[in-house]
């Protein structure tokens, strides 16, 4: 195996000849520190292995020098890195790069000679740029950090899928429980009423206080069918299912305005047309939000928009409030602000929110228009 001190380059000599003081010449003091670094060493010449520490020999599983000595990159690494290249390409790259730059710096995946992978940092210097170029790599173990990193990726992962099953579990038994109110209660509440009021005609006029507790009772059933159509419209919001997010978020901008005297104004874009999943998320992050401007923002007006801005679909909600803080936002407990975001994420999108103090909060969705089509 070639000696990385017999390669005739000046940066080298330089620190051949520093300092005597230690009792070593500056050659020795170098090899010392060389073979006894804890980090894996080794020496390339173009792209071959000409020398290499004994931290390097452990982490490749040989036992001697000779066993690593005239291997290239390429047999100490898969076909394949990580990101799918080449591993043969990609050390032509990264090699052109430490060359016009004195240095470099990249992950890499090795293979050691009993075929097992691991993860490496590379910092790689250039000692000698002359054809064949060598260079001098230290790497730094981080099969550890990838594998933690990679469990973290997947149980984030996991998790947002579960989140995103649960909103769908959500959907479907709100539908539900809204069909057994609308068809179930409600009929019950129809034919009550039918027959208070067949009643109230078969009762003699002189029985003044039984028609007037019948009509009250008459009453009494108008409103809890009027409750019963208002609970089960907003569990399954029929308007969104037959005629889309427009004039879903039109009416409900409507009774929201009527229900709490915040001026309300809505400015939708006729041409946006969403399939049912994306115009659902949409809508259910129009409701969290008007529920948080009835109940954080003390606003007295609440801008809506919906455009279409080529590829993308922008909703936009503003309100003139306290403005939500920073704190709020961030705040672990937030689940209302992270259900927006997860449901804008899981359709695609991008979910913003932020708040002015005294001025107000806007909450902004964008999502791209196209992502399996149109409409279904
Ligand atoms: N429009 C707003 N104006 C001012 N503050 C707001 C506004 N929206 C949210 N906040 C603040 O941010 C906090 C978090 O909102 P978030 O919707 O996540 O939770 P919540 O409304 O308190 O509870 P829920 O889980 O029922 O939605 C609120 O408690 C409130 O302090
Ligand atoms: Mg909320």
């Amino acid at each position: 195996m070639n000696d990385i001190f017999d390669t005739r380059n000046g940066d080298l000599s330089v620190i051949h000849e520093t300092g005597e003081s230690t009792g070593l010449n500056g050659k020795d003091r170098f090899r010392l520190l060389f073979e006894r670094s804890l980090e894996p060493i080794i020496i390339l010449s173009g792209n071959t292995i000409i020398d290499c520490n004994d931290a390097a020999l452990k982490v490749m599983g040989a036992s001697e020098k000779t066993e690593l000595a005239g291997l290239s990159v390429d047999e100490i690494s898969p076909p394949l890195q990580p990101d799918g290249r080449k591993s043969t390409e990609k050390t032509r790259t990264l090699s052109e790069e430490a060359l016009r730059d004195g240095c470099g710096t990249f992950e890499w995946v090795h293979r050691d000679l009993t075929g097992k992978e691991f993860w490496v940092e590379v910092f790689l210097t250039v000692i000698s740029e002359r054809a064949p170029m060598v260079t001098f790599g230290t790497w730094r173990d981080i099969t550890e950090r990838k594998r933690s990193e990679k469990e973290l990726r997947e149980s984030y992962e996991r998790l947002r899928m579960l989140s995103a099953h649960i909103q769908e579990v959500r959907e479907y038994e709100r539908k539900s429980v809204a069909r057994e109110l609308h068809d179930v209660l409600g009929q019950m509440l129809t034919t009550i009423n039918m027959d208070l009021a067949w009643m109230k005609k078969k009762i003699p006029e002189k029985e003044k206080a039984v028609l007037g507790k019948i009509t009250a009772v008459i009453s009494l059933v108008r409103q809890a069918v009027k409750t019963v159509q208002k609970v089960s419209s907003e569990l399954r919001p029929v308007i969104l299912e037959d005629f889309g997010l427009i004039p879903a978020i039109e009416q409900a901008a409507q009774s929201f305005q009527a229900q709490t005297g915040i001026t309300t104004e809505v400015k939708l874009d006729p041409a946006v047309d969403l399939d049912r999943k994306r115009s659902m998320a949409l809508y259910r992050i129009f409701q969290e939000v008007t529920t948080n401007v009835i109940r954080h923002a003390g606003a007295t007006k609440l801008q809506v928009s919906l455009e279409r801005h080529q590829d993308l679909i922008a909703l936009e909600m503003r309100d003139n409030g306290r403005g939500v803080s920073d704190k709020e936002i961030e705040d672990k407990s937030s689940f209302g602000i992270l259900g927006m975001r997860e449901r804008a994420l899981f359709i695609g999108g991008l979910f913003h929110i932020r708040g002015v103090p005294g001025v107000g909060t806007g909450v902004r969705v964008e999502i791209p228009y196209q992502t399996n089509g149109g409409r279904p």
